[in-house]
């Protein structure tokens, strides 16, 4: 058996044509119909105004801009995530000060924000805007979280790079911030091979964060600029790739959301080893399934856990190392972060690729029963009669 992966690209078979014709066509660079229909067509599936640009990591940059976040500023950030939602926050020459994870979706916790915008308050010093991440496929709990940063009128970016198709009491990932930025990274639910998505309600930000994503040109002849840019646009050719993607999104969700279920019942007589907490509040779509390990009952440390697995021709990875932990972010200021540790010591992602197999989860699922000393299963079927 060939080397399973964590997440990796799964094409629809629809990207081909929308490529072709950009290469028919001779728009192969930042401008052309796949970049406009692309927009379109995020904007409309996602409810808002979308921008197409290079990468995640870009949005995020560009809607920390559109939030007003400027030098010195500082900007409260989940710290239960990957480096490349808060390096944006440097980027704009701004300060992060990290807030800790809720247990009940790993994500930031609202009252733990809602007391440190308080005592912010108090003293004066708000966070010029509040990024809230939405971790592996499942919204923060965006009610409260904008309802205590609306109280002070401090804006909040979601991070959505992870969580494109995520539900949020029947609103989608993305509507939920004053602005959001979607990844199109290889590991992603959708891939354009590389890029990200910028989406916010307001038209005027969408034209501006356009404005900045393509070097801030003044309209007329000359190159003439008032404003600094950045050279971030999404090429045409990357754009036929997302829109062929879009089109199986919800395929690619209830995919992730079915090798979810078959790893939760797969382990279920297994001790000490628990699924990522599903919020009752809205759709996780399990873009990656993670696991906790509770090293005694389980029998193995998460990280031997992750070496037998490898031994076995299985890749896995420890959930996102928190910020406050970074050497990079060691001095930054901090609200907790005692839960994102222990998610980040126990927490481990299983292969998650929708393309995944029946046959390759059977034999990620068996490596990890063998580990906690538990028999093979022969196949699915038999859970999901007894699950029945
Ligand atoms: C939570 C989070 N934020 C931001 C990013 C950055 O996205 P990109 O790699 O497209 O720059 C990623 C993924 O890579 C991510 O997982």
């Amino acid at each position: 058996m060939k080397r399973i992966l964590l997440s990796v690209p799964h094409m629809s078979g629809y990207e081909e044509k929308y490529v072709a014709e950009a290469f028919r066509s001779n728009w192969l660079s930042t401008v052309g119909p796949n970049v406009d229909a692309f927009e379109k067509e995020f904007g409309e599936r996602v409810g808002a105004h979308a921008v197409a640009v290079s990468s995640g990591t870009a949005a995020i940059h560009l809607g920390l801009r559109l939030l007003g976040v400027r030098e010195r500023d500082e900007v409260f950030c989940s710290t239960l995530t990957f480096v490349a939602t808060a390096n944006p926050i440097l980027y704009l020459g701004a300060w992060p000060v990290f807030v800790d994870s809720e247990r009940a979706t790993w994500n930031l916790d609202p009252s733990l924000l809602a007391d440190a915008l308080r005592a912010r308050a108090r003293h004066n010093r708000l966070p010029a805007a509040v990024v809230a991440v939405h971790l592996f496929g499942q919204c923060a709990d965006m009610d409260p979280i904008r309802e205590a940063c609306g109280r002070y009128d401090v804006p909040v970016l979601e991070d959505a790079a992870e969580a494109l198709g995520s539900l949020y009491k029947g609103r989608p990932a993305g509507t939920l911030g004053a602005a959001a930025a979607f990844s199109f990274n290889g590991n992603k639910i959708i891939t354009t091979t590389g890029g990200g998505m910028l989406t916010t309600t307001d038209a005027r930000w969408a034209a501006r964060a356009r404005f900045w994503a393509t070097q801030a040109r003044d309209p007329g002849l000359a190159y003439e600029h008032s404003e600094m840019g950045y050279n971030y646009r999404m090429s045409n050719v990357a754009a036929g790739i997302g829109r062929g993607q879009l089109k199986v999104i919800d395929l690619r969700v209830e995919q992730r959301r079915a090798i979810a279920q078959r790893y939760r019942e797969a382990f279920a007589d297994v001790g000490g080893i628990e699924a990522m907490p599903e919020a009752a509040y809205g759709l996780h779509t399990n873009w990656l399934s993670c696991f906790l390990i509770d090293p005694p009952r389980f029998g193995w440390s998460r990280d031997q856990l992750i070496a037998r697995l490898d031994e076995a021709g299985v890749e896995t990875r420890p959930v996102w190392k928190p910020m406050h932990l970074q050497p990079l972010y060691a001095a930054s200021p901090r609200y907790g972060g005692e839960v994102a540790e222990d998610l980040f010591r126990r927490g481990i992602c299983l292969p998650s690729s929708s393309s995944l197999t029946v046959a390759e989860q059977l034999h990620v699922v068996n490596q990890v029963r063998a580990a906690a000393g538990h028999a093979a299963l022969e196949d699915f079927a038999a859970l999901v009669s007894a699950a029945a």
